[in-house]
């Protein structure tokens, strides 16, 4: 049992479209036509089906009587011209009789023979006389010949619906017609349920890639409401989990810049020494790794994404590095556009040169447009990060214990700060294996 409902649901699951609107109206309109298309066949069948015995069982049974009739007469010229008269004027059977004529021979039975059989039935029934039926080449009547007696035929053009039901199309019609009618105002309806979930998908994913998220209001059924509801608190809640951050942050950093200060004072009143030096480049040291703290926790500062051509941000990065002597190349696409916070870009792109340049003599910077997101590559010809270390290389204040690096200066948060910004644009940042033999620093972005 088990097995056949997950059997079921991925069938479903691949077959029914992804959208939740076109999903729901199937829900909701598959049941409805299956049910209508069930019911108006059964009905419809049986509805004609009686109707068509009812027609040709009386059908037959007036010329059952018009050949009695023809029997009891004198079968003179003019009992003949009575009997036709009678027929046509008050039966409307459109009869002729014709003397000296033999029945055609017999047709192919038609596709849909149903009226055939019944007028074959109770013509055999209530006639008891050879007979031809052609209920298909004259339009709109049947064409039916008895052989009353030898080479004395009651030919009979009477009009369809003397002989089966018809007009069943009409209401065909007007169960399509308004069955679509009804589609349409279900789906308009829909339309609505569905527009609040877009509403919701549309800031959220806009919150995601730190832009503002609008005029959001939740709206809709219950269900959305309180979905959208959620993410305004949990909106909220991160904004100000930021400022409480940023605001502990401010008064720490204050604080120690003023004892920072004093003593860098201090410092410069004891002059120059030889001993004095190495203090003061500890705290220069202490400075730097102060504003790096800063830098990271600070985040983007709160800055609104904007439309920056990316080749001039990048050029700009890349000439930084070159003018402290490295060997920096560049690829980048001449007109490359994307919405990001520039002072952050600038800084991701900074921190990444910066790291490849420290440990590699030759740095190749990449970027193009793949689909809807941005691609950024920088490779270095240096040692590289195993697999296995490039996760924790990530983490705030980790340096990799590498023998080359130990007595540069780095507080081991620029790949920390890369990543952060790299997430608050909605995009992603990944260390490779580089081709040139180094590390690859991947930095994805929707455009
Ligand atoms: N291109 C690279 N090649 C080899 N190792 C790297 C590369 N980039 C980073 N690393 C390693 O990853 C560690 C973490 O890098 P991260 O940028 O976070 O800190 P940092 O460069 O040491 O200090 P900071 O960037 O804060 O001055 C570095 O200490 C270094 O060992
Ligand atoms: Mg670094």
């Amino acid at each position: 049992m088990r097995w056949l409902y997950q059997l079921f649901s991925r069938f479903l699951e691949r077959h029914l479209p992804s959208g939740l609107f076109q999903r729901a109206l199937i829900i909701l309109v598959a049941p409805v036509v299956l049910l209508q298309t069930i019911m108006t066949g059964v009905i419809l069948d049986r509805h004609w089906d009686n109707v068509t015995k009812v027609l040709a069982r009386s059908l037959s049974r007036e010329i059952g009587l018009l050949i009695d009739i023809y029997e009891k007469s004198d079968k003179t010229e003019a009992d003949l011209a009575a009997i036709e008269n009678m027929a046509n004027r008050n039966l409307a059977l459109g009869l002729q009789i014709q003397r000296g004529a033999a029945l055609p021979p017999p047709l192919p039975a038609p596709l849909f023979s149903a009226v055939d059989n019944r007028l074959t039935l109770y013509l055999t029934r209530y006639t008891g006389r050879p007979f031809w039926i052609d209920s298909t080449h004259q339009p709109g009547a049947v064409d039916i010949r008895v052989e009353v007696e030898n080479g004395l035929i009651f030919r009979l053009l009477t009009s369809n619906d003397r002989a089966y039901a018809a007009g069943t199309d009409a209401l065909l019609f007007w169960m399509l017609f308004s069955s679509l009618i009804l589609l349409g105002i279900a789906g308009i309806f829909l339309r609505k349920q569905i527009s609040p979930i877009l509403d919701l998908a549309r800031a959220a994913k806009r919150f995601g890639t730190g832009r503002d998220t609008g005029n959001f209001r939740p709206r809709g059924a219950t269900e959305v409401r309180q979905a959208g509801q959620a993410f305004i608190d949990m909106r909220d809640r991160i904004a100000r989990q930021v400022e409480q951050r940023t605001i502990m942050l401010a008064g720490v950093s204050h604080d120690l810049r003023t004892v920072l200060t004093r003593f860098r004072l201090g410092l410069a009143v004891l002059g120059n020494g030889a001993k004095v030096q190495p203090l003061k480049e500890d705290v220069a040291e202490m400075q730097r790794m102060l504003e790096a703290y800063i830098a990271f926790v600070r985040g983007d500062g709160g800055e609104k994404p904007e439309p920056v051509l990316l080749t001039e941000a990048i050029g700009t990065a890349v000439r930084t590095a070159q003018r402290s002597g490295a060997t920096v190349t560049m690829g980048v696409p001449p007109e490359l556009r994307a919405r990001v916070k520039p002072n952050a870009f600038g800084r991701l792109l900074a921190n990444l040169i910066g790291n490849a340049v420290r440990h590699a003599a030759k740095v190749n910077v990449m970027a193009q447009t793949a689909g809807d997101h941005v691609v950024i590559t920088i490779d270095d010809d240096g040692p590289g990060i195993p697999p296995s270390k490039r996760a924790d290389a990530f983490r705030p204040f980790v340096r990799l214990d590498d023998a080359r690096n130990l007595d540069e200066t780095g507080t081991g948060l620029g790949l920390a700060i890369a990543l952060d910004i790299a997430r608050a644009h909605g995009g992603d940042l990944r260390l490779e294996d580089s081709p040139k033999g180094g590390l690859r620093a991947r930095v994805q972005i929707p455009v």
